[in-house]
């Protein structure tokens, strides 16, 4: 077996294993492994390889991530992430994953991680685990993967014909223009600083106009935002990912989404859900994934129900083997 660096010339063998693996349940287009695993500056080359045969026939791969950008909005750079591992069925109880994660977790520990997560890395496929991959959370769990809880896609076909429209005055509307944009990014750097911050500036530094963001403004100012996202973004967004599985393909995703802290707890979530729905079935999308969430009884309200579910693992490096603890 040879452990090889990961090349564009790859990606057309990548997501053939990977349909042939996993696509019943997740299916991978080039575009998106194009953009989630090649053009994100995180991905550390040295944590991230090939697996191939001695006939040159693709075995596995791995691909590590670690925060990396000059940008600072409050990212932690001590989280490494393992964004996918993957051996050929047929192949696999030889070593080979164990080769591979060891090498992304040397990788990543030499570039100064000092916990892992499996998936959640920014441009990520997955929050953890799928639930059904029993074998590969045992794996996992015995090389010192520890259970942080699970995370669920919800969906819903609720249908929303207006906007919501709160007594006090606040009114929802997409981001139009530079003054809403920066509105929006004030807001999330105010709020939500980190990923959801991140996300957004790499949103409009990569050609967004804002169709995708709803917002909920009172008094000039934002106190609310929601992201939604369908086959007519710029970006394959990770709500939509797996529209594929539809037979139409058309999915639409909301999230993430949330409230000014001090603003919570008087209605405005609920209508905010409601508005990004609106918006989406506005756009003619009825079937809608709200991802990577644990509240379920929150998103009930608009019909959501649990769709997928990922059990979620963290490593802390340089522990020692012992109270690991199973879903
Ligand atoms: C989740 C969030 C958007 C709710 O906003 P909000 O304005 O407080 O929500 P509302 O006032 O409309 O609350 C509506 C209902 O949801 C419930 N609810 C609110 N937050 C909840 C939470 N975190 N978990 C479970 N239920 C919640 C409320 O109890 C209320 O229930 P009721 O109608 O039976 O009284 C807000 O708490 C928030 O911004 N959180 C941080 C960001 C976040 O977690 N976003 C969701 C990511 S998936």
């Amino acid at each position: 077996m040879r452990y090889l660096p990961i090349t564009r010339n790859d990606v057309k063998e990548m997501v053939k294993l990977w349909n042939q693996e996993i696509g019943d349940d997740f299916p991978m287009r080039e575009e998106l492994l194009i953009q989630n695993s090649f053009l994100d500056p995180n991905v550390r080359s040295e944590g991230s390889l090939l697996a191939m045969d001695d006939q040159g026939c693709l075995i596995g791969f791995v691909i590590a991530k670690k925060y990396s950008e000059p940008l600072d909005v409050g990212m932690n750079r001590s989280i490494g992430w393992i964004q996918v591992l993957l051996v050929r069925r047929d192949q696999r109880n030889q070593g080979i994953g164990t080769v591979l994660l060891n090498r992304a977790e040397k990788a990543l520990t030499q570039e100064g991680a000092s916990k892992i997560f499996l998936g959640k890395d920014v441009w990520h496929y997955f929050p953890g685990i799928p639930d059904g991959y029993e074998s590969v959370k045992k794996w996992f769990v015995s090389r010192n993967y520890h259970y942080d809880g699970t995370e669920y896609d919800l969906l819903t076909e609720t249908v929303v014909d207006k906007l919501p429209e709160p007594d006090d005055g606040a009114r929802f509307s997409l981001v139009h223009g530079k003054e809403d944009e920066r509105l929006l990014l004030a807001f999330l750097h105010r709020n939500f600083p980190g990923r959801w911050e991140y996300e957004a500036i790499k949103y409009f530094e990569r050609g967004g106009d804002g169709q995708e963001f709803v917002i909920l403004k009172k008094n000039g100012k934002v106190i609310g935002f929601c992201r939604i996202n369908g086959p007519f973004s710029p970006q394959i967004a990770q709500n939509v990912y797996w529209s594929p599985l539809f037979s139409d393909g058309q999915l639409g995703g909301m999230g993430p989404l949330g409230i000014d802290a001090t603003e919570r707890g008087n209605g405005y979530g609920s209508d905010l859900v409601r508005a990004g729905i609106a918006c989406l079935n506005g756009r003619g999308l009825k079937r809608i994934v709200i991802d990577w969430t644990r509240l379920i009884e929150f998103y009930r309200k608009v019909g959501a129900r649990p769709w997928k579910a990922y059990a979620t693992y963290s490593k802390q490096l340089n522990e020692p083997l012992g109270n690991v603890q199973l879903p």
